[in-house]
């Protein structure tokens, strides 16, 4: 083994690692994680670096346990003013109208030449697809004939001082950063089946503090964003409505919660703890249910609302997809179908192999796909940024340094060359 890819996600309520290595059968599989508590983050955005810092290194620690060093990871972004938005470019083909990666990354820069935020920067560069002169729905249009090239594409900018910040804390905890990848597209990677994202689908990551949404079609995004409330919001309606402490009111809605109250079965007696002079009480189920289903049902139809604009919901052939730790609440996809119109269901990660079952729970679906998402970029599988479904770009596409196990090699370049 020696080809290593490590992803670090720093979350709203957790960090976590992910340490993968391609064993001689060329298959990444994974060979350490790491788990902490996370401090310092609001909303998936770093608040309090010292204390970011200390999380990061502790959950590094723990994937270290495992034996594998972490030199640098491929980094999750969740948090902060992040939208994406369709562009397009068109540029004539030049030389002998064969068309060359050159003009592609020309179309590329010509779709991406729009006014960005000196505050915002660019986290990804995604193709959708390539027109050439009037052929359409071109994934790879390298080797081909034309005159005309034009390209559709999904940009993803986020602030600027967000993802700053984020690197800033991951070095500050002695670590590179390779890449920095939207925590949406990373759990679509770890959770979604390419035929999936090819019928179309929207998938809906619920955080802590976060919500993240991806829209597929046709192999590529069309619409991206980050939404600064997560499954807290729910605890805190709970602990609000029911005068109860956040705490209970955060069992309350793990042990009891539901997302549609009209699924519920049977409408049993739920018991809540007494605080103070308070004495323990009963409720209904459907009360508890009641109050999450209004704060959930407010946060699909406000990503509905957003997502409608592409026109494409009606065409979601694999539906509503759900994942992030608050995905675990029941009757999500019930909700789904009343406010989207479509089936929906929970995503979680798969593709990488030797992922302890404790590990393949939605809130891990972001991790796992920052691991796959180096695995791309690992040498033999891309070649010149182009691979079987087309040039891939991203607003960072710098090649994968990867982080060693430690050996004598490694010992060996540390001393002399680093
Ligand atoms: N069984 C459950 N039912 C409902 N919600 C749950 C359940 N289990 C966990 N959650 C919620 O999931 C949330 C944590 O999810 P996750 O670990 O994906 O967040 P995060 O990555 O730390 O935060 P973010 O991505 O927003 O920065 C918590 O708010 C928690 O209450
Ligand atoms: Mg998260």
């Amino acid at each position: 083994m020696d080809e290593v890819v490590v992803g670090l996600d720093l979350g709203t309520s957790k960090v976590c690692c992910v340490i993968a290595a391609r064993g001689q059968d060329g298959r990444l599989a994974v060979v350490g994680v790491g788990k902490a508590k996370s401090e310092g983050v609001r909303a998936g955005v770093i608040v309090n670096i010292r204390a970011a810092v200390k999380s990061i290194q502790s959950a590094i620690e723990a994937a270290e346990t495992s034996g594998w060093e972490v030199k640098e990871v491929i980094a999750g972004l969740g948090g902060g003013t992040i939208e994406g938005m369709n562009s397009r470019g068109v540029v004539a083909v030049s030389g002998q109208k064969e068309i060359r990666a050159e003009d592609v990354e020309r179309v590329l820069d010509a779709a991406k030449a729009r006014t960005i935020p000196m505050d915002r920067e660019i986290l990804h560069v995604l193709p959708q697809e390539y027109i050439v002169d009037d052929a359409r729905k071109i994934k790879n249009p390298v080797e081909m004939m034309g005159i005309r090239l034009e390209a559709e594409i999904h940009i993803v900018t986020a602030t600027t001082a967000v993802s700053h910040n984020l690197i800033q804390s991951i070095n500050a905890a002695g670590v590179g950063v390779s890449e920095v990848v939207l925590n949406a597209l990373s759990s679509a990677q770890a959770v979604l089946s390419r035929e999936e994202k090819e019928v179309g689908v929207l998938l809906i990551e619920i955080g802590a503090g976060t919500t993240n949404a991806v829209l597929f079609f046709e192999g590529a995004p069309h619409f991206s964003k980050v939404y600064q409330f997560g499954s807290e919001r729910v605890t805190k309606d709970v602990a609000q409505v029911l005068q109860i402490p956040d705490e209970e009111a955060e069992r309350l809605k793990i042990k009891s919660g539901c997302a549609w109250v009209e699924g519920l079965v049977e409408d049993t007696e739920v018991i809540i703890r007494g605080v103070g002079s308070r004495p323990t009480y009963t409720l209904q189920r459907s009360q508890i249910a009641r109050i999450i289903q209004a704060r959930m049902e407010e946060i699909l139809s406000m990503v509905a609302k957003d997502a409608t604009r592409t026109g494409l919901i009606p065409q979601l052939g694999a539906g509503i997809v759900f994942t992030g730790g608050g995905a675990h609440l029941e009757g999500l996809p019930e909700l789904a179908k009343s406010v989207f119109g479509k089936p929906g269901r929970m995503g979680v990660p798969m593709g990488l192999a030797g992922l302890d079952e404790t590990w393949q729970r939605p809130e891990y679906s972001s991790v796992v796909g920052l691991a796959l998402w180096g695995e791309d970029r690992l040498p033999d599988v891309a070649v010149a940024g182009l691979d079987a479904e087309g040039p891939r770009a991203t607003g960072r596409a710098a090649p994968l340094r990867k982080s060693r196990s430690p050996s004598k090699l490694w010992e060996f370049i540390k001393k002399n060359f680093i």
